[in-house]
């Protein structure tokens, strides 16, 4: 999910484009803007945190885009393409390391885990709101 800063900054198209490049499917986006409820409830795991009250104000500053995307260890591929939670430590070349500089301005959230992109795809989209396709491409990003 794209975070408010990264709509703000225009950076929507690129990087969901850092995801098409890799070669996943996206099969579901909506352009919303959270309400205080569903982000709670989005990072109920971190609600003891000292920083949960900026998290939760930071995302909700603003639109966000959440996704799903599909593909072979997209989950775990994801948080790679993402990088670390503190730009000031993500690799360059990931999206926190080319694009950001501080915890609380990070862009992007992927879900860690396939329980939690569960739990979240649920919290974020209704059944028929999520599109399965065949790209066309499949044969030359997959080997089976
Ligand atoms: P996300 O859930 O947003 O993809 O980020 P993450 O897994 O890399 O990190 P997580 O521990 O789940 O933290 C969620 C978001 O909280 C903010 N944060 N601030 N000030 C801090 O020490 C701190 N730690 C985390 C970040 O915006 C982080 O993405
Ligand atoms: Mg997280």
């Amino acid at each position: 999910m794209v975070k408010p800063d990264g709509v703000q900054r225009g950076l929507v198209g690129r990087l969901i484009a850092r995801f098409e490049d890799k070669g996943f499917k996206l099969v579901a986006m909506k352009y919303t803007w959270a309400s205080e409820c569903l982000l709670r409830n989005h990072y109920a795991e971190l609600a003891d945190k000292a920083f949960f009250a900026n998290l939760i104000e930071y995302v909700g500053s603003g639109p966000v885009v959440p996704m799903v995307w599909e593909g072979p260890g997209v989950v775990k591929m994801g948080r790679r393409l993402i990088g670390a939670t503190n730009p000031s430590e993500s690799a360059p070349g990931t999206i926190r390391g080319d694009f950001g500089l501080q915890s609380g301005r990070n862009l992007i959230h992927g879900s860690d885990s396939i329980v939690s992109a569960e739990r979240e795809i649920d919290l974020w989209f209704d059944a028929d709101e999520i599109v399965g396709w065949k790209s066309s491409l499949e044969n030359w990003f997959y080997e089976d």
